[in-house]
């Protein structure tokens, strides 16, 4: 039989199955964490940050991001207070100013509360969420995509930079790309980047709900699996 552990996450106790990540608890129980490069089934590496929760250990509230942590006995998590938030809106802030032609990247920023960014818009083609890569070689096994480079030139390849033989044409890692989802006006031209804000999934209205799965329709961008409202 499944065994369980019992945490909470802000303030609701909460059964979870053992060896589930602190993000799949809360989103299967109907707390929306915001999340970028985590996708059901394929293994998280903690990458866009979005997920960050605090982690109340011995006392002391430690930020860490829940996709990577995996629930234990008596934990305690807090999603949404205001350091979490604050923190949260500077990096989908970060994110939107370096991808804004991704409306996965739009509505989440926009979820996260960012209005405008502080920051240079860069228009990167890749927000470096590693699940083309994930998928790829974790998921089909088929090794054909990796990072390389580091820094600014840190990008996604193919060996040698040519699709191999061994690419088993699954086309999983363009379906999971948030960076293929273009902002609903159309892709953005160079220097004319914006925080779009008017995305169907602005949640106003559901946040004046306590404990409320919102149903967002988030998960089309980030793999949110949640089908039925809160209990
Ligand atoms: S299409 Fe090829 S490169 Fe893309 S995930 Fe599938 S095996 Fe990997
Ligand atoms: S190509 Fe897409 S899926 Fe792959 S790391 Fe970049 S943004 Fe993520
Ligand atoms: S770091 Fe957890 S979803 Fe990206």
């Amino acid at each position: 039989m499944e065994k369980r552990v019992n945490i909470t996450i802000d303030g609701v106790h909460i059964r979870a199955p053992e060896h589930t990540s602190v993000l799949d608890t809360a989103i299967e129980f109907g707390i929306c964490i915001p999340h970028l490069c985590h996708y059901p089934g394929v293994p998280d590496i903690g990458a866009c940050r979005l997920c960050i929760v605090e982690n109340v250990v011995r006392g002391k509230p430690r930020v860490t991001t829940s996709c990577t942590l995996k629930v234990r006995e008596g934990m305690e998590i807090h999603t949404n207070t205001d350091r979490i938030q604050q923190l949260r809106k500077n990096v989908a802030e970060m994110l939107v100013a370096e991808a804004p032609n991704s409306k996965a990247v739009q509505d989440v920023a926009v979820r996260c509360g960012v209005t405008d960014v502080p920051y240079k818009f860069h228009n990167e083609e890749c927000v470096l969420c590693g699940r083309c890569v994930r998928v790829c070689n974790d998921v089909w096994q088929a090794k054909a995509l990796g990072f390389v480079g580091r820094g600014r030139d840190r990008h996604v390849a193919f060996p040698f930079e040519k699709k191999p033989d061994f690419c088993k044409h699954c086309e999983s890692c363009v379906d999971l790309c948030p960076m293929n989802r273009t902002p609903c006006p159309g892709p953005m031209k160079k220097g004319e980047e914006f925080v779009c804000g008017q995305c169907e999934s602005q949640l106003s209205m559901a946040e004046d709900v306590d404990d409320s799965c919102v149903w967002c329709r988030l998960g089309d961008g980030f793999g949110c699996t949640r089908k039925v409202q809160a209990q």
